[in-house]
């Protein structure tokens, strides 16, 4: 997890240095995104897997997850949960000073076709693209079918 911080922060990092670069700028930081949190429950079948992780844009624009794919799995989409049904979403807001948050019972990532299944231990390399920013690279780990990260530590 801490490594998936780091990652994200170096992102940013350098999406501040851009943003800044020129004298005389708009003065607007755009968007500044790290991600933290993530992990994949192994899944209890080869075909679907759910993750989740947390999306922090510290700059001053709003930003949209446009769409997340990886090696592991032929498609990953993007749900919400809305009175106890999931449903598809094209892509979710990443409000300025705020979060854009994927837990379990909420909003998920979907893994479909699946190249394996994966096991805890595994790492998943995501690739999360946005409207405004670059995109960025998170290894989420793999943990067990009944991680729960409020008493996962
Ligand atoms: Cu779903």
């Amino acid at each position: 997890m801490t490594g998936v911080a780091a990652t994200g922060a170096a992102l940013a990092g350098a999406l501040v240095l851009v943003g800044c670069g020129g004298s005389g700028a708009s003065g607007s930081s755009g968007a500044v995104l790290s991600v933290g949190a993530s992990y994949m429950p192994q899944p209890v079948s080869a075909d679907m897997a759910a993750g989740f992780l947390t999306i922090t844009n510290k700059g001053d624009t709003n930003d949209e997850l446009t769409s997340v794919t990886s090696d592991a799995a032929g498609e990953i989409t993007m749900h919400e949960t809305a009175g106890g049904a999931m449903q598809e979403v094209g892509s979710f807001k990443v409000p300025a000073h705020g979060q854009l948050v994927f837990k379990s019972g909420g909003n998920h990532l979907m893994f479909e076709k699946l190249k394996r299944r994966p096991e805890q231990g595994d790492t998943i390399t995501l690739r999360l693209k946005f409207a405004e920013s670059g995109p960025l690279t998170v290894e989420m780990p793999v943990k067990s079918a009944t991680y729960n990260p409020s008493t996962g530590h």
